[in-house]
């Protein structure tokens, strides 16, 4: 396994990016997928550059009937073969004994707290063993994220490579993408969703707000990421 990062040209595109990443990594590498937009445009990039791109998925046991969907559509249109991870079953149990279905409103502590039993811990267990990941993340999502690179050395995880392939590219970009090929999307996104996580943690929203707006809105901008890219 290599953990170096390779050099990326600024403005390479997805394929290139990609390419660069699973090259470097020595093979063994594998998508991260929320069955948001980003994650099925890499999908589809990966199958049409002919690239070997595993597929894992975190079922926090909390996700929208409708995400669901989409990994049932891909599954379908690319042969695709989801490795799907859950929490550790006790330590959902103690939770939801101890401190209710929705402990995640409580505080920023509670909510870190059922990110970690449901997301983080599961990511852990998925990352064993693989040189490398792959994410749809990109810089215009949030302030926690404009400083994001293509491809990083991912120290709390190992120092594995984390690929982002889609780092520049803007939700119109992703939207035109996904129409011109005609991917399968979330139906969420029609109801004013832009970015889809776990069913009580997201909401609609409108044009004019950020794209992460949706998302723990309870909470402060700074403070919306779940732990999965803590960096
Ligand atoms: S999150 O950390 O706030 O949930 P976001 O929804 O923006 O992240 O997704 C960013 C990237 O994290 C996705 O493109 C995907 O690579 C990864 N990701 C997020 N949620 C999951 C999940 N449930 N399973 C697998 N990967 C995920
Ligand atoms: Fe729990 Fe909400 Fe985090 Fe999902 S997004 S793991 S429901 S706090």
């Amino acid at each position: 396994m290599s953990n170096s990062i390779p050099n990326i040209e600024a403005g390479s595109s997805p394929a290139a990016i990609l390419t660069a990443g699973i090259q470097a990594a020595g093979g063994n590498v594998s998508l991260a997928c929320s069955f948001s937009m980003e994650d099925v445009v890499i999908i589809d990039i990966a199958h049409t550059a002919g690239l070997t791109l595993g597929v894992f998925a975190l079922d926090t046991g909390r996700l929208h009937e409708e995400t669901y969907e989409v990994a049932e559509a891909l599954v379908e249109r690319y042969r695709l073969s989801i490795n799907w991870y859950f929490p550790r079953h006790a330590e959902i149990e103690a939770l939801e004994r101890t401190k209710g279905l929705f402990s995640f409103r409580e505080s920023l502590e509670n909510r870190h707290e059922c990110c970690r039993i449901r997301k983080v811990e599961p990511l852990s267990r998925a990352l064993k063993g693989v040189n490398g990941w792959v994410t749809g993340m990109r810089r215009e999502q949030s302030v926690t994220r404009s400083d994001l690179k293509s491809i990083e050395l991912d120290e709390l995880n190992g120092g594995i490579l984390k690929i982002n392939p889609l780092v520049d590219w803007s939700e119109r970009q992703v939207l035109d993408y996904t129409n011109e090929h005609n991917l399968p999307k979330n139906r969420l996104y029609k109801q004013g969703f832009r970015s889809i996580g776990c069913a009580p943690c997201t909401r609609a929203i409108a044009l004019s707000d950020q794209e992460r707006d949706g998302r723990w809105w309870w909470e402060n901008p700074e403070n919306k990421e779940c732990g999965l890219h803590k960096r």
